[in-house]
């Protein structure tokens, strides 16, 4: 511990007026249960069993960053690098190889909008949330086409790719990067311009843990109209949902680009005391009533949606709507950066790709296992549009033209004793859509990262064990990030369970 601490105060990228007290705690530090639950956002991760970090550092300047990383490969230390903590699987804060320090990026999250330029600059520690806000506050008339979820952070979500409302119009956050500055092993600070292309394509869609620390993006904003349209229509199993469900995964994906129309479902209990499953199809569109309504006769009359079904809104707005906030909420509530629904939860979830409807048969099982799970949760998003016209080969993120719509499976539950049983009960629905969805390979989205899919038990991981879960993430892509991994990170420095492999072992 001495010697990490010994060093980080005597390199020269230390030197500022901040004293290193409080860029870095130890975990036997006052501070650092606090700031290490701060952005913890799935309770299976908080165990006393998993190892914590040696150090917590907080850096506030980017030398700090330059410091942590220099020191910690002098010292022998892992670094896991941590912006808004939503990874799935904890690799932001934990990992399975000791000892090792949290570089996280909190206090580097400084936001610049220029509508002129329709740019923004943004430290990877800001959330969603606040960059919405910042562009908000500058123009009624501007957007990021970004996740919905304000908590989440734009380090982790744009670098493996990150997908909203805005996304069948504009395509993924990652598509709509400009420019990045990257931290590599050495601690050079590098930007589009001297990283190079190969390694510019791999952090938008590749993860950005397996090549450096990722101090800040430059992102292309986006026209949203100043009027917008939300509506949200249930329907439970005994009301037709799944009729109403075989149409939508008929033409959700083939609707104009202006609409976002995804499913989502949820265990309720119906009238009289009967479980059952209800569908959500919440959407958003880029216009006005007027204009949603005729668009929806023609292609989706069974929904019935109706003029008082929807709501016209602004942009921002419309953030809240699907953030389960109500419209009217203060817009500083998209500025917090954490909210009780998620970070007092324990979950799992998985995902797929489907790219030809799923059968009466097929999603009649599917209902059936969902009942079995008192939180279970489908989000169904459908693709096309915009996704459709960027080629697999753009970004590291192959699923865009044949995709039909993505799925996420999501348990969610309060009690720590129970987590083996959720996920065998996820494991179990994934067994069971396997013929339903895409195959060879069984593809999944990186953001919704799953170990059980394949990991990486030691530094020294082939190509040929990595492609089990390479291949399902990136499809043909993957090929090329273990390319650039092996020229950017020769010694596997920024190795992690699932992180890129090297083409050839490091000794
Ligand atoms: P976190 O900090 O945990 O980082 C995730 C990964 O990225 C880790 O491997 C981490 O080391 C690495 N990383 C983070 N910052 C880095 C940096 N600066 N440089 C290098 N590597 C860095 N996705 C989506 O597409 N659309 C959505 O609507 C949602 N909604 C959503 C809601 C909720 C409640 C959750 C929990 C998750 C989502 N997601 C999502 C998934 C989300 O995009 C995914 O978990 C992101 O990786 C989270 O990024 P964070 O920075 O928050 O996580």
């Amino acid at each position: 511990q001495d010697n990490f601490l010994e060093c980080f105060n005597s390199t020269s990228y230390s030197k500022h007026s901040i004293p290193v007290s409080e860029v870095v705690f130890t975990n036997e530090s006052a501070s650092f249960s606090s700031l290490f639950r701060l952005s913890i956002r799935n309770l299976r991760f908080l165990t006393t069993t998993l190892p914590k970090p040696l150090f917590l550092v907080t850096p506030f300047h980017e030398s700090h960053v330059q410091a942590a990383i220099v020191c910690a490969r002098e010292k022998g230390l892992q670094v896991r690098v941590r912006s808004g903590g939503h990874d799935y699987e904890g690799l932001s804060y934990v990992s399975s190889q000791a000892p090792f320090i949290v570089i996280d990026l909190i206090n580097l999250r400084s936001i610049t909008i220029d509508i002129e330029d329709e740019t923004a600059s943004v430290g990877t520690g800001a959330a969603l949330g606040e960059l919405y806000y910042r562009i908000a506050k500058k123009s009624s008339i501007h957007g990021f086409p970004a996740g919905s979820c304000p908590t989440v952070g734009v380090g982790g979500h744009i670098s493996g790719g990150g997908f909203g409302t805005l996304f069948r119009k504009y395509g993924l956050a990652a598509d709509n990067v400009i420019d990045a500055k990257i931290i590599d092993f050495n601690g050079r600070i590098m930007d589009r311009s001297s990283m190079g292309e190969d390694l510019f394509w791999a952090i938008r869609g590749g993860g950005g843990a397996s090549f450096g620390v990722i101090l800040s993006w430059k992102l292309k904003l986006v026209s949203v109209p100043s009027i917008v349209t939300v509506f949200n229509v249930q329907r439970t199993l005994e009301q037709g949902a799944t009729h109403l469900f075989q149409k939508w995964q008929n033409i959700s994906h083939k609707l104009d680009q202006d609409i976002f129309l995804h499913v989502t479902t949820k265990v309720v209990t119906d009238f009289p005391s009967k479980k059952t499953i209800r569908l959500s199809f919440t959407s958003l569109f880029l216009g006005p009533i007027e204009r949603l309504i005729p668009i929806m006769k023609t292609r989706f009359s069974e929904l019935g949606l109706k003029r008082s079904d929807c709501i016209e809104m602004s942009w921002i707005q419309s953030v809240l709507f699907f953030a389960d906030f109500s419209i009217d909420t203060p817009l500083e509530v998209l500025m917090e950066r954490s909210s009780p629904q998620i970070s007092d939860a324990f979950f799992t979830a998985k995902s797929d790709y489907v790219i030809s409807p799923i059968s009466q048969k097929g999603l009649e099982g599917l209902w059936k296992k969902l009942l079995e799970e008192e939180k279970s949760e489908l989000i169904l998003t459908p693709y096309g549009g915009k996704m459709s016209q960027i080629s697999e080969s753009q970004t590291p993120f192959p699923h865009r033209e044949g995709r039909i719509f993505g799925i996420q499976y999501l348990a969610t539950w309060d009690n720590a004793n129970e987590t083996e049983k959720h996920l065998s009960w996820i494991r179990e629905v994934y067994a069971y859509m396997k013929p339903y969805v895409s195959k060879s390979p069984r593809a999944a989205y990186l953001n919704y990262r799953d170990l059980d899919l394949g990991r990486n038990y030691g530094r020294n991981t082939s190509y040929e064990e990595a492609k089990v879960w390479g291949l399902k993430y990136f499809s043909d892509n993957f090929e090329r990030l273990v390319r650039v991994k092996t020229k950017v990170d020769p010694s596997n420095f920024f190795w992690n369970e699932q992180s890129i492999p090297l083409l050839y072992h490091y000794e």
